[in-house]
């Protein structure tokens, strides 16, 4: 059956000043999910948000909360981040090491969370192995973590096939989720390849009108996710 994919806008574009403002913008455009970057300069080389953020947007909005954790102790921080509000929590993958990704996963859960695991650009798919069927979702990035704005690296879409077929042997079916410089040139390429729900920046929330901005991409994605499961290209007869 056909899913229509998920926009999830990410606030590191939003106006500040404006906050309450923009997100409000973003909940009537049909924003699925508010995406938040938590970053803490050591994981990034980027210091943006933490859990007063979060808390205040949960006091503004019904649209759950995505929270992606770009930092060096998931662990040790997600309570704060559960106190908080946060309906989705992404951690990523390169800083829990053995068991610890798992036990992450599972503390997530037990605090009635969705929980999402991320890979930088250069991390083998293969570490999502011992997880992939406890997870809610599986977050690809298509840009070095850190900063809005950036190039979506040529390629990624394959990452997310490989994830995609990944779950599809393990019997599993986590959301798969994109992030960094999806626009409407890139979404299709993710769509086609299984992606489901696309975080955007700069393509929604540093735009004019964010709501339409949203529209087009969640548009363009949709009728190349439709395209792909009719096992065609897009607008190519069969
Ligand atoms: C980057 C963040 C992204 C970022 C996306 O580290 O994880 O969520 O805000 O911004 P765009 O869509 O502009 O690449
Ligand atoms: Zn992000």
């Amino acid at each position: 059956m056909f899913e229509p994919i998920v926009i999830a806008p990410s606030i590191l574009s939003a106006d500040f000043m404006d906050l309450g403002r923009d997100v409000a913008v973003l909940e009537e455009g049909g924003a699925g999910l508010i995406h938040v970057d938590v970053m803490d300069g050591h994981f990034v080389p980027n210091l943006s948000m933490g859990v007063p953020v979060v808390k205040a947007l949960k006091r503004r909005t019904r649209v759950p909360l995505d929270v992606h954790l770009m930092i060096d102790n998931p662990a040790r921080e997600l309570p704060w981040f559960i106190d908080a509000g946060a309906d989705m929590l992404t951690v990523h993958a390169e800083v829990l090491y053995g068991d610890e990704l798992a036990s992450c996963v599972e503390s997530i859960h037990e605090a009635g969370v969705r929980a999402c695991v991320a890979l930088k650009p250069r991390t083998a798919v293969e570490v999502l192995a011992p997880v992939i069927g406890m997870l809610d979702m599986v977050l690809v990035m298509s840009v070095e973590p850190g900063f809005s704005g950036q190039s979506y690296i040529a390629g990624s879409e394959q990452r997310v096939a490989a994830v995609a077929a990944m779950a599809r042997q393990a019997g599993a079916a986590p959301l798969i989720q994109v992030d960094g410089g999806i626009g409407l040139q890139t979404a299709p390429l993710v769509a086609a390849a299984g992606a489901d729900v696309l975080v955007c920046g700069n393509a929604v929330c540093a735009q004019d009108d964010p709501a339409a901005a949203m529209a087009r991409i969640a548009a363009a994605a949709d009728r190349a996710r439709e395209a792909a499961l009719r096992g065609c290209p897009e607008g190519g007869a069969r």
